[in-house]
């Protein structure tokens, strides 16, 4: 899929953009790139101007020194999405959806940008800031992929981010995310990794925000349950909940058209 390149924040940054109509930015999570929105590109390009891109140290985007030194926080990857809104010269309110890490970049986004946003779409995501153990997880496995490489996160990861049953019984999804994670840099891992560990509890905050609001989880998501997603929709002012059946965490992957239809019949209700 053809990517817009563009220099912004220090950085070479690569973004999709196809179609035209109402903004859409699909943000991907980690370790990914925009190929985990294939599907819901293919889709939504029909009815609207979707933007995807490639979050700094993922896919053909770029990383500065001080992102590999410090990480990358949420809000730093919140501020490439506006510049890239800036660059394509889009002044309209734009729907935001975020899936997992693209949720908590999405959470920063509105905070920072309330001007800039129409609706929220999240996708597999969470509210509140890791505790000091998942703090000290994400920490080791920077450290480990700058010293090991990254050939030890797929095998601790897929796991976690698929349903059983699709490990038992998709391998083409398997290896689909095995791909995709072996795509990533080492830098970029550790980089993320660092910054969602400083991430912020933006709970209190959800009850101002009153945009339209989607919130989509895999029946099977073991890493940001339904029950956790149920608990975001109900603290939106204005939030329909759907789950997605025959799927775990990676809902857009394990039922694409679940997702797609979802995602359209939102946008067409705007
Ligand atoms: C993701 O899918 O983006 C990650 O699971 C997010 C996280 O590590 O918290």
């Amino acid at each position: 899929m053809a990517q817009q390149v563009m220099q912004i924040g220090g950085i070479s940054f690569a973004c999709v953009v196809r179609g035209s109509g109402r903004p859409l930015v699909l943000v991907h999570g980690f370790p990914f790139d925009h190929t985990m929105w294939q599907a819901q590109i293919e889709t939504l390009s029909a009815v609207c101007c979707v933007i995807a891109p490639d979050l700094r140290g993922f896919g053909g985007s770029g990383l500065s020194d001080a992102d590999v030194a410090d990480g990358v926080e949420m809000r730093r990857y919140a501020a490439d999405i506006k510049a890239v809104l800036d660059e394509l010269q889009i002044s309209e309110p734009a729907i935001l959806c975020g899936f997992s890490m693209g949720g908590y970049v999405l959470w920063q986004f509105v905070l920072e940008y309330p001007e800039c946003v129409a609706a929220i779409v999240l996708c597999d995501t969470r509210a509140d800031a890791d505790s000091a153990e998942g703090q000290q997880a994400r920490l080791q496995m920077a450290e480990n992929v700058m010293r090991n490489g990254i050939d030890a996160v797929p095998g601790a990861m897929i796991p976690k981010l698929l349903a059983a049953e699709t490990i038992a019984n998709r391998q083409e999804i398997v290896d689909q995310v095995e791909v995709m994670i072996r795509k990533s840099s080492p830098e970029g891992i550790a980089a993320a990794q660092r910054g969602m560990g400083k991430r912020p509890d933006v709970r209190e905050h959800l009850g101002e925000m009153n945009w339209p609001a989607m919130v989509v989880v895999g029946a099977e998501d073991a890493i940001s349950s339904p029950a956790e997603m149920r608990e975001i929709a109900e603290a939106l002012p204005a939030a329909e909940y759907v789950e997605i059946e025959a799927a775990g965490h990676m809902t857009p992957l394990e039922n694409p058209g679940a997702v797609s239809d979802a995602l359209l019949r939102f946008v067409q209700s705007l």
